[in-house]
């Protein structure tokens, strides 16, 4: 058992990992200043110690972090339109969290930390296969910018300090209790509602769907397996329509719903990537475990009580 700074622990991807670490029997600190609520189911909260505490408060950190054998750090200001409208904030979260979250790691002699990045961070990156870790990328959002700035500096930090890092880019994580501003849940809502399902542009974009579930599974491997200062991409490896995806929805819920092509507004067009599909040979190659959860079975999934 070992205890563990969880911070972003009480939204979608973090409320998850904080449950499976209880269920594992681990001490759960959480530091998260509730954004969106708060998603740790009630059993499990009941088991966690839960501080309203944001990552930019430095003395904070430093006192959450002592005793920790790891640190995840999932806190982040994100959403296509959120982080659009809030550059300053969304680059803030990031870097002043980072350098706050860095200096309690080292202070307090924290074994590693675990960092979620995101395949935001290829942008435009020229793909003529699946993404690999190596090639150049091009992240032009404030949000994507300060994921790169973020994975540079904890390189930094490992050949300055020796500070042991992994930091993990997700590719469009789904499942339960993520809400709608991202793409599945918004289509689930209005698919379940019977209403248009509102694609932007003409749906042929692409993205990675990666379940919730395997995408934990993928970071507590590496947060095992990783040494050294290293990035993998957490990917599902199938690159998907948002087309494919209206349908995919269309099917799990039976709903009759139209599918309806709208213009993406002017403020998501930095975003609006033609194609993103990552390559999770890196991760299987350290691990033997890559995600493979058919998107149908894992929108399934979500309906499920
Ligand atoms: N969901 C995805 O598909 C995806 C993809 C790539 C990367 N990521 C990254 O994974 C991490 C988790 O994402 P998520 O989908 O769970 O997002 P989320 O918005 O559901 O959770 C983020 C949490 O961070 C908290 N937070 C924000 N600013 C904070 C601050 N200053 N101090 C403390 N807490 C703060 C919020 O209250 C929220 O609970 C983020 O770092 C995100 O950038 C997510």
């Amino acid at each position: 058992m070992s205890k563990v700074l969880i911070t972003g622990g009480a939204g979608f991807i973090g409320s998850h990992l904080v449950e499976r670490m209880v269920k594992e029997g681990h001490e759960v600190i959480v530091a998260d200043i509730l954004l969106r609520g708060n998603k740790i189911p009630r059993d499990i909260f009941k088991q966690v110690n839960f501080h309203n505490a944001d990552v930019r408060d430095r003395a904070k950190m430093i006192e959450l972090s002592k005793g920790c054998k790891y640190v995840f750090h999932f806190a982040a200001v994100l959403g296509v339109d959120v982080v659009a409208d809030n550059p300053v904030e969304t680059m803030d979260t990031e870097a002043i969290g980072m350098r706050n979250i860095t200096e309690a790691v080292l202070l307090n002699d924290v074994e590693k930390l675990i960092y979620a990045s995101t395949s935001g961070i290829y942008g435009h990156s020229a793909i003529s296969d699946s993404l690999t870790e190596d090639i150049i990328v091009d992240p032009r959002t404030s949000y994507a910018i300060a994921k790169r700035y973020n994975e540079i500096y904890l390189a930094a930090m490992f050949e300055e300090k020796g500070m042991k890092s992994v930091s993990l880019r997700f590719f469009n994580v789904y499942g339960k209790r993520q809400d709608n501003r991202m793409v599945v849940p918004r289509f689930l809502e209005q698919a379940l509602a019977g209403e248009p399902i509102t694609v932007f542009g003409d749906g042929k974009q692409t993205r990675d769907f990666t379940y919730i579930d395997d995408t934990i599974e993928a970071t507590l491997q590496l947060t095992e397996t990783a040494k050294g200062c290293d990035i993998y991409n957490i990917a599902n490896e199938e690159e998907t329509t948002i087309l494919d995806l209206a349908h995919a929805i269309k099917k799990v819920t039976k709903s009759t719903s139209e599918i309806k092509f709208i213009d993406a507004p002017k403020k998501r067009y930095d975003y609006e990537v033609e194609r993103r599909f990552g390559s999770s040979e890196k991760l299987f190659n350290k691990t033997g475990f890559k995600p493979n959860t058919d998107l149908e079975v894992g929108l399934t999934a979500i309906l499920e009580d």
